[in-house]
């Protein structure tokens, strides 16, 4: 690490610079506390590509030659989700920080792996939830555990699109870790079973539409749909709390944020049951809610852990905890929604 300007500079090699790469490699070029020393691909003409735009001191196919550099800092993991177990491994071991796109992995053993060797080599793990850097998801959070919701009854999302068709992993491991995530991060609660169901309508085998429901003991409910093949394209996470209740539309542009005080409440003095249960229909509030990428949000994040050795708030363990909901969800689509239970551990 040098320093610029009392900022310390932290050197950065990006692994994949494909779809999504590229956009990360657009943020570490342009950080005032970043380097962008490596791009690494498999593939020469997105190296070729990427140096025309954000050119990095070096391109290379080889993983190893960031493996070797005794002063690189850290390594960005954005290749496709079934080699980011490998990736992610060789790079804790050559004792870097990481940052690893979501899906973390693809099963909660190879996760618990990873956490255990960042934990004893002292390294930075961070996964790439990105939705956890939403000034919007931010300010949910703040609503939640202020009380003003209420208390949360369940939380529904819906990632939908007429997308692009992935070959390598379906709608679930694509799409949803976003959507649990969020739902894990606003809750907080432990969950205890997982149902799901999809079809593959394109590819046999690969799910595009997923409906996944996540019970929390019967403390909460979450519900997330992903699909992409579908008429609309949606991002909306909504929360009914026992108080209020927020939605959270992204393809907003400015209000992307709504508050809605209705509810229903029991009342305990009635005379007929239309009596008993009163529905309350109040403002529709859209708080202001402040812009910013999530995605420089996310790279700061990771720059500011790697400098101070904090616990990104997206950390292996809770990388690991999406993995686990996302693998007994796999199973539970085998068996066409039978429920699964996850795994009883808190960590
Ligand atoms: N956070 C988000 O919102 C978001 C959005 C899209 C994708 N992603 C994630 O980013 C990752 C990449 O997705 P994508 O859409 O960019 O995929 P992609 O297929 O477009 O690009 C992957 C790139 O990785 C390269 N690659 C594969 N194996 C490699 C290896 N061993 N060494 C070096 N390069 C290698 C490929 O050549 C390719 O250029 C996935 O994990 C995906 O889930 C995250």
């Amino acid at each position: 690490m040098t320093s610029c300007q009392n900022v310390r500079i932290v050197s950065v090699g990006v692994v994949g610079v494909g779809g999504w790469g590229k956009n990360l490699v657009r943020n570490y070029y342009y950080m005032r506390g970043a380097w962008l020393k490596y791009v690494c691909d498999l593939a020469p003409d997105k190296l070729e590509a990427n140096q025309l735009q954000f050119p990095a001191d070096t391109v290379t196919q080889d993983i190893d030659v960031l493996l070797g550099d005794r002063d690189l800092d850290a390594i960005v993991i954005a290749t496709p989700g079934n080699t980011h177990f490998g990736l992610c491994k060789q790079a804790l071991l050559a004792g870097k920080d990481v940052f690893v796109e979501k899906p973390f992995t693809l099963c909660t053993a190879e996760a618990e792996e990873l956490v255990d060797l960042a934990k004893s080599r002292n390294r930075v793990l961070m996964v790439g939830h990105l939705l956890k850097f939403h000034p919007v998801v931010e300010r949910l959070k703040t609503l939640v555990q202020s009380g003003e919701l209420g208390r949360v009854l369940y939380i529904y999302s819906q990632r939908l699109n007429l997308g692009t068709v992935r070959s390598d992993e379906n709608a679930l491991w694509n799409f949803a870790p976003h959507d649990i995530s969020v739902i894990l991060y606003l809750l907080d609660l432990v969950p205890t079973d997982v149902s799901a169901r999809g079809q593959s309508y394109l590819r046999r085998g690969i799910e595009d539409v997923v409906f996944l429901s996540i019970d929390f003991g019967g403390k909460a409910m979450g519900h997330v749909h992903v699909s992409w093949l579908d008429p609309h394209k949606t991002r909306r996470i909504t929360i009914v709390g026992s108080k209020r209740m927020a939605v959270f539309d992204d393809l907003e542009s400015n209000e992307k944020l709504k508050i809605y005080d209705k509810g229903a409440e029991m009342n305990t003095d009635y005379d007929t049951f239309a009596e008993y249960i009163g529905l309350r229909f109040g403002d529709i509030t859209i708080p202001y809610v402040r812009a910013g990428e999530p995605l420089r949000a996310e790279c700061d994040h990771f720059l500011d852990c790697v400098r101070e050795r904090k616990t990104p708030l997206s950390d292996g363990q809770d990388g690991m905890r999406v993995v686990r909901v996302l693998e007994a969800a796999s199973e539970s689509l085998k068996s066409n929604g039978t429920p699964v239970a996850i795994g009883s551990s808190t960590a």
